[in-house]
């Protein structure tokens, strides 16, 4: 048997990658070892959001050079977004790296491996049509692809260049992947698209979650991630009226500030958003809204950072991801003028994250008390006395347990006390 040694940098979309590249080497004889020593191939799949994701590959990737010249055998992998991004210029920078396999071409990472080295960075618009294998971390909880790429050309991004054009997958076969993942245990599924709103296949996105609503031993229906300028009313409609699809939204908001908007081509305005809010509140009672921001974008001043200060507080999220302006190559921002010093950039950043931290604490207090359906996604990893699991509203739960209690089992749970990533609670019996 051949050994592979896996790391992942990046979004969910980039984790399921993972998945389905391990699926394809499984094929290949290839099984999972968590040391790179032991591995005959290394594979990092990366992410190039940011510089900082950057940075953080290649520190790992240099390690790996000491592996090589002990192992000249093994071979070097890179695979995702950077490795998209920079193409034959990564093996130039680092002579020991074999393989350079860019997000649209994961489909082919078994056939190409029977090559000595190379470049796999070409653009593939069948990437939607082929169905992968994938070896899932969780036997419970699992990532479904329903679109790829991006279209949108957020100035500040660089995915649209890394993942390329999106592209749909078919219903049937998200249908039969969902419907085969049911039969093997699955409780719930994440569907995954850069873009989730603008998916294309023969039916709207609101009528995909119709669809997948009706399989049969599904109990959760999740996705990420959504573009403001294309939620509508229907969706809002689908959520709330779907059983099985969770009280949970992820809506990146960006700024408080619409020329700032503007200039990241967002194609909306704040109050566009707060009125998709009211929206979605008004469909769905109790929904959980978390969002993404950027702090310290070009020529942000002061007064429209604070505009997203302010934001913060009108619209009162579950939480946010909030990330420091980075340039990024290829991209329109990385070439604005009034690109602001770091300290800035890290000041606003700072606001940023301790306001919603009170916050994110304050919505979770007020769960106390509250009974929550959890899905048990398996015990706890600090303490096998307690059982991990999350609300419909994807809020983490550690719940105290006297009896084993089976990964998949959906949970009605008294909140006990909250934190400000996660809450304590304890299992109620169905008559309390
Ligand atoms: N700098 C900082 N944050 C970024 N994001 C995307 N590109 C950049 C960048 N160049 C953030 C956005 C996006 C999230 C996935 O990452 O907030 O929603
Ligand atoms: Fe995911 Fe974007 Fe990072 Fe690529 S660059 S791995 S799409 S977050």
């Amino acid at each position: 048997m051949k050994k592979v040694y896996i790391e992942t940098w990046g979004c969910q979309m980039n984790f399921h990658d993972s998945e389905r590249m391990l699926g394809l080497l499984k094929e290949q004889g290839y099984q999972e070892v968590d040391d790179p020593r032991e591995a005959d191939l290394i594979l990092f799949n990366t992410c190039s959001i940011r510089e900082k994701a950057e940075q953080k590959f290649f520190s790992q990737l240099g390690r790996t050079k000491h592996i090589k010249k002990r192992n000249p055998y093994v071979k070097i992998a890179v695979a995702g977004c950077i490795a998209q991004q920079r193409g034959e210029n990564l093996k130039e920078r680092a002579p020991y790296v074999d393989f350079v396999i860019g997000p649209q071409n994961i489909t082919r990472v078994g056939e190409v491996l029977e090559y000595d080295g190379g470049v796999f960075t070409e653009d593939n618009p069948r990437l939607a049509d082929i169905d992968l294998p994938a070896i899932r971390k969780s036997p419970v909880t699992a990532w479904v692809n329903i679109m790829y790429g991006c279209n949108n050309f957020c100035t500040y991004c660089i995915v649209p260049y890394t993942r390329g054009r999106e592209q749909s997958r078919p219903v049937d076969s998200i249908l039969k992947e969902i419907e085969e993942l049911t039969h093997e245990g699955y409780k719930e599924v994440t569907l995954l698209g850069q873009n989730v709103n603008s998916y294309a296949g023969e039916v709207s996105f609101p009528g995909l979650l119709r669809l997948i609503n009706e399989i049969e031993g599904l109990e959760r229906i999740r996705f990420v991630t959504s573009h403001p300028k294309d939620l509508g009313r229907e969706l809002a409609e689908a959520i709330g009226d779907l059983d099985k699809v969770c009280e949970h939204i992820h809506l990146p908001l960006q700024s408080g500030s619409d020329r700032i908007l503007r200039l990241m081509n967002r194609k909306y305005t704040y109050m566009d958003y707060l009125e998709k809010v009211r929206m979605l509140r008004e469909a769905v009672p109790g929904i959980a809204i978390t969002t993404d921001i950027i702090a310290g974008f070009p020529t942000e001043t002061e007064q429209e950072h604070k505009a997203t200060i302010r934001a913060l507080k009108e619209i009162q999220f579950d939480g946010i991801f909030a990330f420091k302006f980075s340039p990024r190559p290829m991209t329109r921002a990385a070439e604005m003028d009034g690109q602001l010093p770091e300290p800035v950039r890290a000041e606003r950043l700072k606001e940023i994250l301790s306001l919603q931290d009170e916050i994110t604490e304050k919505k979770n207090k007020a769960l106390e008390g509250t009974i929550q359906e959890v899905l048990i996604e398996g015990s706890n990893q600090s303490d096998p006395h307690k059982l991990t699991g999350r609300t419909r509203t994807n809020k983490i739960v550690n719940i105290k347990i006297d009896e084993q209690i089976p990964a998949g089992t959906l949970l009605r749970v008294k909140i006990t006390e909250a934190h400000r990533h996660s809450l304590d609670g304890v299992p109620v019996s169905s008559t309390d």
